[in-house]
C-alpha cells in the first residue's frame, strides 16, 4: 500500500480521525505528571516565580518551535523518530543516531515514570478507602513515606501502571488511543479548576501567588551556600522539552499520524497553551494549599502532590471523592503520555523492524518495565545507590537521577538535533509544504523559521554548555564577576 505522505511504498499505518483528535491526542501525551507531579515540585524547589517565568521563556523560544519541528518532520515522513531520520538524511549514520537516542529516550523515561504513575493508581485507591482523610500533615507525610519503603506496593502498582499502557498500545491509534483520550482529558480540565478555586479561596491565596509568579532571580542561581550554580536554569529548559514530550520523537510519531490536511503551527500552540495552563494551575492549587499550612515548598520534592493535596482533600466539603476522582485523572493523565512513550518504541519496530504490533508492543513494554524495577526499588531496597548529586551535592536516589539524566541531558541534546536538522538540513520546499499550504500565516512561519535556526540550537547549546562548564568554571567567571 502506497504511504499517503511520502507515496513511497509501505505497509499501512494508522492515522488520528480529525485535527481534533490529534490535538487531543499530542495535549494528552504533553499533559501528565510533568505538569501536575514534577513542575510543582520543581517549582518549589527553586525558589517560585524565576524558575516558572525562565521556564515560560523556554516554553516559548524553544519548546513552540521544536514542537513545531517535530510534527512537520513526522507529518511528512510517516515515520517513527529512527525511520523519519533515516529517510529524511538519506540514511545518514549521525542523523540516524539522533533518532535512536529518541527511542532510547523513550525506554528510559517510561520506566521510571510508570513507577510514579504507579503512585497515582496507588493513591487512588487510597483516597477511595479514604486512608487519609482527617490526618494532619504529619500522618500524611508518614503514608507517603510508607508507600515509598514499601518494594511490593512500589512493584505492584509498576505492573499494573506498565500493563494499562501496553494494553492500550496494542490497540493503535484509533481504537487504542482516541477512544480514552476524547473523554479523559476534559474532565482533568474541570476538576483542576475545581481545585484552583478551592485553593484561591480557602487557602493562603496571596502567598501561593506571590511565591509562584514573583522572581527571586539572586536566589536562582545560587545555590543553599551562595555558590553559583547552573542547575536551575537547565532544570526549567529540560522542563519545558520534558512537559511538551519533546526532544525525542514522541510528537514526530504523533505527527506522523496526522492528516496532510490539517494545520501543523496552529496545532502546535494549542498544545503548547494547553500544556502550560494544566501546569500553571496545578502549581496555584497546590501552593495556596503549601503556604496555608506552612509547609516549606522547597523541601517537599517529589511528594509534593501526595502530600499537599490530600491535606486539602481532608478539609474540603466531598473531599473523599473529590480526591478520588482526582487521583484517578491523575493516573489517566500520567497514562496517556506513558502510551506515547511507549509508541515511539514499538512504532520502530512496526516501521523499520517490520515486527507486529502485539510483538513489539509485549516484548519492548516487558523490557522497559524490568528496567523500571530499579526506579520502583529506588526508596527501599536500593536506597544507598545513588546515581548522581543534587544542587546540593547529595546523593539522589535512582529514580531522581534517572529522570536527572533523561530530561535534562537525553530531551535537550535530541531536541537540539532536531531544531538543527529541521531549521537547516531539510528541503526548503518539504517546510514549505508542511506549514505553509494549510496555515494562514505567513508571519509565524517566518519568525519559526528564523527562531529554530537561529535562537533555539544557540539557546540549548549554551545551556548544555553551562552545564558541563559548571567544572570548569568559566559561566562563574562570567556571572559572578570572579
Ligand atoms: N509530557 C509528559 C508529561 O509531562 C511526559 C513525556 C515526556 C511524554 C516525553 C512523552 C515524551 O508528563
Amino acid at each position: 500500500m502506497k504511504n499517503p505522505g511520502t507515496g513511497l511504498e509501505g505497509p499501512a499505518r494508522g492515522m488520528w480521525s480529525s485535527r481534533f483528535m490529534f490535538i487531543l491526542a499530542a495535549a494528552g501525551s504533553a499533559i501528565g505528571l510533568g505538569n501536575i507531579w514534577k513542575f510543582p515540585y520543581m517549582a518549589g524547589k527553586y525558589g517560585g516565580g524565576a524558575f516558572v517565568l525562565m521556564y515560560l521563556a523556554c516554553i516559548g523560544v524553544i519548546g513552540i518551535p521544536i514542537l513545531v519541528a517535530e510534527i512537520l518532520i513526522g507529518r511528512h515522513t510517516r515515520k517513527n523518530p529512527v525511520g523519519a531520520f533515516s529517510v529524511l538524511s538519506r540514511k545518514n549514520r549521525f542523523w540516524t543516531a539522533v533518532g535512536f537516542l529518541g527511542v532510547a529516550s523513550g525506554f528510559v523515561i517510561l520506566s521510571y515514570y510508570s513507577v510514579v504513575g504507579g503512585w497515582t493508581v496507588d493513591y487512588f485507591t487510597k483516597s477511595a478507602a479514604g486512608s487519609y482523610l482527617e490526618a494532619d500533615p504529619g500522618r500524611i507525610n508518614e503514608i507517603f513515606s510508607r508507600m515509598l519503603a514499601n518494594p511490593w506496593e512500589q512493584a505492584v502498582w509498576h505492573t499494573v501502571f506498565m500493563a494499562a499502557t501496553m494494553g492500550i498500545v496494542v490497540f493503535g491509534v484509533k481504537e487504542g488511543l482516541e477512544r480514552w483520550i476524547e473523554v479523559l482529558m476534559p474532565l482533568l480540565l474541570v476538576l483542576l479548576g475545581i481545585l484552583v478555586v478551592y485553593g484561591l479561596v480557602a487557602g493562603d491565596a496571596a502567598g501561593g501567588l506571590g511565591y509562584l509568579f514573583l522572581p527571586d532571580w539572586g536566589k536562582f542561581v545560587t545555590n543553599a551556600a551562595g555558590e553559583y550554580t547552573p542547575r536551575p536554569m537547565l532544570e526549567a529548559m529540560g522542563q519545558a522539552f520534558f512537559t511538551l514530550s519533546l526532544g525525542m520523537g514522541a510528537m514526530i510519531t504523533y505527527g506522523s499520524y496526522l492528516g496532510d490536511q490539517e494545520n501543523i503551527p496552529g496545532s502546535a500552540l494549542m498544545v503548547a497553551i494547553l500544556d502550560t495552563a494544566i501546569a500553571l494551575l496545578a502549581s496555584i492549587a497546590i501552593f495556596t494549599i503549601v503556604f496555608q499550612y506552612d509547609l516549606d515548598p522547597k523541601a517537599a520534592g517529589p511528594g509534593l502532590v501526595f502530600q499537599v493535596l490530600p491535606l486539602a482533600f481532608s478539609q474540603m466539603p466531598g473531599g473523599r471523592f473529590i480526591g478520588t476522582a482526582f487521583f484517578l485523572l491523575l493516573s489517566f493523565a500520567a497514562l496517556t503520555s506513558a502510551i506515547s512513550l511507549l509508541e515511539v518504541v514499538v512504532a520502530h519496530f512496526i516501521d523499520d523492524r517490520k515486527w507486529a504490533r502485539r510483538t513489539a508492543t509485549v516484548i519492548m513494554g516487558t523490557v522497559v518495565w524490568v528496567l523500571g524495577l530499579f526506579s520502583a526499588f529506588s526508596y527501599n531496597l536500593l536506597e544507598n545507590v545513588t546515581l548522581l548529586e543534587d544542587k546540593e551535592g547529595q546523593g539522589m536516589p535512582i529514580l531522581d537521577s534517572v529522570d536527572l539524566i533523561a530530561t535534562n541531558y537525553m530531551l535537550p541534546i535530541g531536541g537540539l538535533f532536531i531544531a538543527l536538522f529541521a531549521g537547516w538540513f531539510i528541503k526548503q520546499q518539504v517546510r514549505d509544504r508542511q506549514l505553509l499550504e494549510h496555515s494562514n500565516s505567513r508571519t509565524f512561519y517566518r519568525v519559526w523559521l528564523f527562531v529554530t535556526r537561529y535562537f533555539t540550537p544557540v539557546a540549548v547549546a549554551i545551556l548544555i554548555l553551562f552545564m558541563i562548564d559548571k567544572h570548569l568554571g568559566i559561566a562563574e567567571w562570567i556571572v559572578g564577576g570572579k
